[in-house]
């Protein structure tokens, strides 16, 4: 097999758009968790806060793609449609708290010299969240529509998280800057004529010629001189790995080299976020497995802290089967744990005050306790089973996820934060309608009151016949199968956003990037027999099997004696997993489990005899399970989801 160290195939803005993630080394991470769960004494939970929810508006829904079918009775301002399938990508908010940016695709624009035919395909628009409209009537405006080619030299059609700069100028959106310099992209002086797209620009080349690295999942810092993104590389055998890096932008008027040679925007000072020692997350010591809880794992870079002093990220999990989200500091490496409840999370962003944590999760729909639920497991099978893991949380395009509300202490207790839009009867099309999904990023108000997220239908083949979910046509204008949301929560009063704290080059925990340099191959651990030593009792002795090509490990299987990390719940039995990755993509797994939990929690992580075979493939994410891996939390039973569910 290859060894796909760790594989998190994230939410994409499109329905078909993918993200595979893999942490550095070993990719096991224990985060500091002195300062999250297992934090002698965080505040008190809050308590639960009055949100209210509201959907934003869209242009209105051509009944097809055909040309012209964007008729005057459907848009009298000839402003363009879009199809019942959006497109759509929705971003941040401008620094005035009152649009938010969003990507569409316009479709069934009549042709050319028609003015409306400039209303084609992907393109960036601005949406009024304040009830208001624009001069011509619309709630919203296309920014990039009618530019002139001149204007646009090196565009690509890749619109996804589009994120607003501070300067109420310029949105990135994919790799590339849609820029209305001087003016606010808001005002009326801001026409396709005076907008401009730069592309982003990653030199790779010792030489500085060529197209640059691919990049991609951008996230812009709040101080808008620095960009995160993640770079994936897939290897000739089929596996895959990711790095995720920080540089500056600098705007290159009149590039000379490299291509494209148009003005567009360079990287520079760009840092992989790995640590250049590759301090493992779990590491060998003479027999013994240890965990470093404070190794960098960096899986997916997911943005920044609303200071900009921390970078989030998908980590390589804490507790076996939990993929969580986490932040570390860009200067000090400091880890938090942002998530710990068992469920998949992915999506996140922070407050502008840091104080609090936006997510899109499953927690709450019961899609991943069969696999995550039992605490406290350490992420052991993990090493060769987090791909598998992560691509069990959707049900091919259908999502799971919901938005969550969590302060900065993360999920204690009891408390595992709040749904943001929890309050809603279910019904076909309301806020909290189980069919409409949450997809990636959802995004913080700039004055703190505010976040804007956004949702797809579930539709066939994820609903109807064996699915849980019956198909229902969607209840939204014009059947639109997606729509951008808006939580106002209530109770908090508007804040002025405190300047970001400016990032000065320098990453001390990570790799300087040298063009022409290679990211190392993933170190994994041989084969042998080792005992891990619990925090607070018993050991687990865990089985290696290396690959016969000696750059993979097979086989884990892990027994428990007494095992247990925090005195609570003590782990016995034990688990065995195979994988075997057979083409690009593809996890074949093969499970057995009999673990027993007592203490706190009396529980069972159990598979049936023959064990749980799971077949996935991680740019599918549609799982094919023969047998049952079954985990009962004090009497409450998590069964895996039916075949194609
Ligand atoms: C950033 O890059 C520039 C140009 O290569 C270089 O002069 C400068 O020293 C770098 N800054 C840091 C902090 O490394
Ligand atoms: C654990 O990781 C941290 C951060 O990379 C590092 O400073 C520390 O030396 C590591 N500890 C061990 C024992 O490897
Ligand atoms: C959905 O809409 C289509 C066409 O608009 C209609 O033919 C169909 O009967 C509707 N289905 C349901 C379940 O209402
Ligand atoms: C682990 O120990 C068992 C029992 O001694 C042995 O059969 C097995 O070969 C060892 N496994 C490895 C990978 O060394
Ligand atoms: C595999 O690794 C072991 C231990 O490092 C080494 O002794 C052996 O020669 C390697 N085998 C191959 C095929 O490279
Ligand atoms: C098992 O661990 C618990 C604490 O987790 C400890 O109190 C108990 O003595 C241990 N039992 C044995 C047999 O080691
Ligand atoms: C697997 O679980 C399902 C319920 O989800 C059950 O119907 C089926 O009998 C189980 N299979 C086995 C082999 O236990």
């Amino acid at each position: 097999m290859h060894f796909i160290r760790l594989v998190l195939v994230a939410v994409g803005a499109a329905r078909l758009s993918l993200a595979v993630a893999t942490s550095r080394s070993g990719l096991l991470q224990r985060a500091d968790t002195q300062q999250s769960i297992y934090s002698a004494s965080p505040p008190a939970p809050p308590a639960p806060e009055d949100i209210t929810v509201i959907e934003l508006p869209l242009p209105p829904v051509a009944p097809n793609n055909v040309i012209g079918s964007c008729t005057k009775v459907i848009n009298s301002r000839g402003t363009g449609c879009i199809g019942k399938v959006t497109g759509l990508g929705s971003g941040n908010f401008l620094p005035d708290n009152k649009h938010v940016v969003a990507s569409v695709i316009f479709t069934g624009a009549p042709a050319a010299p028609d003015p409306r035919s400039i209303y084609t395909g992907l393109q960036l628009i601005i949406v009024k969240a304040d009830k208001t409209t624009f001069p011509n009537g619309d709630p919203w405006k296309c920014i990039t529509c009618g530019m002139p080619p001149a204007n646009q030299l090196g565009r690509v059609d890749l619109m996804d998280y589009p994120q607003a700069f501070s300067d109420g100028k310029r949105v990135l959106a994919g790799p590339q800057v849609i820029d209305c310099s001087p003016f606010q992209l808001s005002s009326k002086k801001c026409t396709p004529d005076v907008t401009h797209i730069y592309p982003i620009r990653w030199n790779t080349s010792p030489t500085g010629d060529g197209a640059g690295g691919s990049i991609r999942e951008l996230r812009l810092h709040p101080e808008d001189n620095h960009l995160g993104f993640n770079s994936l590389a897939i290897g000739s055998d089929g596996s895959v790995s990711q790095a995720a890096y920080i540089g500056r932008f600098v705007f290159n008027k009149a590039p000379t080299i490299g291509t494209p040679l148009s003005a567009r925007y360079d990287l520079s000072n760009v840092t992989a976020l790995i640590d250049p020692q590759e301090r493992a997350q779990i590491y060998v010591e003479g027999n013994e497995l240890k965990i470093n809880q404070s190794a960098i794992g960096i899986g997916e870079l997911r943005g920044f802290s609303g200071s900009g002093q921390e970078v989030t990220y998908i980590g390589a999990p804490t507790e076996s089967c939990n993929i969580d989200v986490y932040a570390i500091h860009l200067i000090t490496g400091k880890i938090r744990r942002l998530t710990a409840h068992p469920e998949y999370v992915d999506p996140v962003d922070i407050s502008p005050d840091d104080a609090w944590t936006a997510v899109m999760d499953t927690r709450g729909t019961g899609r991943q306790m069969w696999l995550s639920g039992m605490r406290g497991i350490p992420p052991i099978v993990d090493m060769v089973a987090t791909a598998a893991i992560s691509s069990t949380r959707n049900n091919g395009e259908r999502r799971f996820f919901q938005p969550w509300l969590i302060d900065q202490y993360g999920d204690r207790g009891q408390y595992f934060g709040q749904q943001i839009n929890g309050a809603g009867d279910g019904s076909p099309g309301s806020v909290n309608d189980p069919e409409w999904n949450g997809r990636a990023d959802p995004k913080w108000s700039p004055d703190g009151t505010r976040i804007v997220y956004y949702q797809a239908q579930t539709v066939s083949p994820e609903c109807g016949g064996i699915n849980p979910l019956p198909c229902y046509n969607s209840t939204e204008p014009g059947g639109r199968q997606e729509r951008m949301m808006m939580a106002t929560l209530t109770s908090r009063k508007p804040c002025t956003r405190r300047a970001p704290v400016p990032f000065a080059d320098v990453v001390p925990w990570g790799t300087p990037f040298v063009p022409g340099s290679t990211i190392s191959s993933p170190r994994y651990i041989p084969g042998g027999n080792y005992t891990l030593r619990g925090q607070v009792s018993g050991t687990a002795m865990v089985e290696i099997t290396g690959g016969a090509d000696n750059t993979s490990i097979d086989t884990i299987a892990v027994t428990y004696f007494n095992y247990s990390d925090d005195g609570a719940s003590i782990l016995n039995g034990g688990e065995r997993v195979t994988v075997t990755t057979p083409y690009g993509g593809q996890n074949e797994v093969d499970w057995f489990s009999d673990i027993v939990q007592t203490g706190a929690t009396h529980g069972t992580k159990t598979t049936t005899p023959g064990g749980l075979h799971l077949s996935v493939n991680v740019f599918k994410n549609l799982a094919i399970f023969t047998g049952n891996l079954t985990t009962t939390l004090d009497g409450t039973v998590w069964y895996q989801p039916a075949n194609g569910t």
